[in-house]
């Protein structure tokens, strides 16, 4: 048995239409797409987040050896935010891939990026066509979340 990939665009918890913040943070996705380290999967992935004050970090996979090691690019652009700035919130994030349709983020990804909201915007896009635009909300409706101040073993 082997898994089959979806090819499917998650339905729009946007209003679908691409702003320009969004193009920029597409931008910045792409241009450090050279720049993933996936000798393994030769799957690069660009990333870029966007803090609400309007800055933009990005990120790339980078495989290691021991290839359950791997980073993601959503992921690593998330890390670059958080030791970049002290802002509090993520308000957006891209997904830039080589394949023609857009790649949404996996699993591992949603559940991080939700927990910063579920409004958070997600822009993907593949080499051709439209990009697609969604919210968290919609990749992950039921984010695990525990609040600081419920102590999970009380
Ligand atoms: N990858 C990402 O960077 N983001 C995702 O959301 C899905 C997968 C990377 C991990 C691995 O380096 C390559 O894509 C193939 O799975």
């Amino acid at each position: 048995m082997t898994p089959s990939p979806a090819t499917t665009p998650p339905s729009s918890g946007a209003d679908g239409a691409l702003t320009s913040a969004d193009e920029e943070l597409l931008a910045a996705a792409r241009e450090v797409l050279p720049r993933a380290i996936c000798p393994y999967s030769n799957f690069p992935v660009g990333a870029a987040v966007r803090t609400e004050r309007g800055k933009v970090f990005a990120g790339v996979n980078v495989e290691s050896a021991s290839y359950g090691l791997t980073l993601c690019a959503e992921r690593a652009a998330l890390a670059a935010a958080v030791a970049a700035t002290g802002e509090g919130k993520i308000v957006a994030v891209a997904v830039v891939t080589k394949t023609a349709e857009p790649v949404t983020p996996c699993g591992a990804c949603r559940q991080l990026l939700a927990e910063w909201g579920a409004d958070m915007r997600v822009v993907m896009a593949g080499a051709e066509g439209e990009p697609w635009v969604t919210t968290m909300d919609v990749l992950l409706p039921h984010p695990f979340l525990v609040l600081p101040d419920e102590d999970p073993l009380s």
